[in-house]
Parts: C-alpha cells; structure tokens; sequence
C-alpha cells in the first residue's frame, strides 16, 4: 500500500484522524472480503467445496451426490457426516492415488490439493452423523446380528460405530455397503494397510454380504466419539 503521507501534511490534524480511520476500515472491509469469499490466497473453506466444489467446480460440490447435510443418497454414496476426519482424508487420497478405483472420486479428490482434503473432511467430520431411511423392506435374518459380532465388531465396533481399528458402517446405504465388500472379494479396492478387509471379505459368501449389509444399514448413526 503506497503511504499518503504527503496527502496528510497538507491537511488539518483532525481530518488526518479521519483520513487514518477510513484508511483502516477500507483495509478491514478487503481483509474480511478476502475471507468470505475464500479466494485462492486463503483457500475455499470446507463448507464451500461441499456446497459449490473445489477447483473442478460445481459438477464436483460434495453436496450433489452426498447430499447438503453429508447424509449419502441411500444408495451408491455413503454418508460423510460424522465420519472422522482422518478416514475421510485418506479415502480422498486413496482415490487420488488409485489404490480405491473409482472414476468419479479420482476426479474429486484430484481437484482438490492436500489442504482442501483437510478442510472438507474436518467439514464432514463435525455434521451430526445423519442418514436416508433405508428403502428396502427386505427383512435380516436374526443370525446376522452373532455373524457381525463375531466377524466385524473388533474392527468396527459396537453397533457398527467404529473404533481406532475401523471405520463406523453403520446408517450407510446397504448398496453402498455391499459394493464395497465386493470390491474386496476381488481385490479392486485393496486400500487397507495389511488387507485385513480383503481377508474379511473373501471369507464372506454373497447372502453374508447382503446380511450383513443391509443390517448395518438400519442400525441408526450416532454422534462422533469425542476423541477422534
Ligand atoms: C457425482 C457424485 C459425487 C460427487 C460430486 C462426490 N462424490 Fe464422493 N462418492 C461418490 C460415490 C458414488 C462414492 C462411492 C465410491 C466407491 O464405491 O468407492 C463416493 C465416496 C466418497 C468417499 C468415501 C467415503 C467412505 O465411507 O469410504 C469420500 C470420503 C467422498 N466420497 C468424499 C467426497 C467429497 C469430499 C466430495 C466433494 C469434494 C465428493 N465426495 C463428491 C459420489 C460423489
Ligand atoms: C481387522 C480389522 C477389521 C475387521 C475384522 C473388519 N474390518 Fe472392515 N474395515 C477395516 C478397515 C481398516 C477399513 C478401512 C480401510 C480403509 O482405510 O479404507 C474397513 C472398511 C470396511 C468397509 C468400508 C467402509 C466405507 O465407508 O467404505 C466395510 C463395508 C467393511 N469394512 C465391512 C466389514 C465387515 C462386514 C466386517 C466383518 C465381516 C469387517 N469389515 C471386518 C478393518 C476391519
């Protein structure tokens, strides 16, 4: 910013308060415009790219497909609210790398850089956990429930909540659930560490998965734990 100095000696002392103080308010107003628009130098806030997408624009906004409160579509996109962070960020970057194939979340997450990952997954992270009624009236046989249990819940938790070890799966779409486990039956999504879930999934036959897909599905989400 050029210094008006010269401006202000010819001018009486009060209107150099003045001056001073329009001066300051002009500089606030662009600093807090730089902000709310979250341009380039700041970053789009979290909440901007689930609304109106990153740098790849409106066809990317999260919203579209996860719906505007990270509730999923009840079908093929899981719900995002409530997940944490760190999940949210390395399935990003799973996509990315390609070691999660996926067409569409390739170009999503390959439109945003590392800092906008941080900020939409912190985004999602911090939505009360919320889901679409499952639309299926198809009933769950009442085994799966000692199936879960035995095969899942040391991983993923009580409930299907999550723990340190696993992801929450519970309130996720069953067809997106199901996906997922076929994908690991064959070994195109192959993203977890020491392929615990390629193991898990291979043992499964296709009734287990539809079971136990559609059992999680109607177990209703519940809000974050508090340490992660
Ligand atoms: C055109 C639809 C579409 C858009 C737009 C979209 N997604 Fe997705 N997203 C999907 C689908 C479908 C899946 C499931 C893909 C699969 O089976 O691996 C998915 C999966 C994900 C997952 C994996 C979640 C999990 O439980 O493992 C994350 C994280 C994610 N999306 C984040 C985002 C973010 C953040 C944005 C916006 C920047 C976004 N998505 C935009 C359709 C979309
Ligand atoms: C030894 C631990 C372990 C066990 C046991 C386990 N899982 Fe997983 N599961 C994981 C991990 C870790 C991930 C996340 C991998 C990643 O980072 O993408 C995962 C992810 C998943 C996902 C994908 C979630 C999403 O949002 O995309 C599904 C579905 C799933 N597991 C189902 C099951 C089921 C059903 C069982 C029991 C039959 C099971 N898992 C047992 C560790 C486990």
């Amino acid at each position: 910013m050029h210094t008006p100095s010269s401006l202000h000696e010819r001018r009486p002392p009060k209107f150099r308060a003045l001056w001073l103080a329009a001066c300051a308010l002009t500089l606030m107003t662009a600093c807090t415009d730089r902000m709310a628009t979250s341009d380039d130098r700041f970053g789009r806030s979290g909440e901007v790219i689930a609304m109106s997408g990153g740098e790849g624009g409106a066809r990317y906004a999260c919203a579209t497909c996860h719906g505007v409160r990270g509730e999923g579509n009840g079908f093929d996109a899981p719900r995002l609210a409530g997940l944490p962070a760190g999940y949210l960020q390395k399935q990003m970057q799973d996509y990315a790398t390609g070691l999660r194939p996926h067409e569409v979340m390739r170009d999503v997450a390959r439109f945003l850089d590392s800092h906008e990952r941080v900020r939409v997954a912190n985004h999602y992270a911090a939505l009360p956990p919320q889901a679409l009624p499952g639309a299926t009236q198809e009933t769950v046989a009442p085994s799966t429930a000692a199936l879960y249990a035995a095969k899942c819940q040391q991983c993923h938790g009580a409930e299907g909540a999550g723990t340190e070890l696993g992801p929450p799966l519970n309130a996720q779409p069953a067809f997106y659930l199901a996906q997922q486990m076929q994908d690991w039956q064959v070994a195109k999504r192959r993203n977890d560490g020491n392929h615990e879930m390629l193991k898990v999934a291979q043992a499964l036959n296709p009734g287990e998965v539809r079971q136990l897909s559609l059992y999680l599905a109607r177990i209703p989400s519940r809000p974050p734990r508090p340490d992660r």
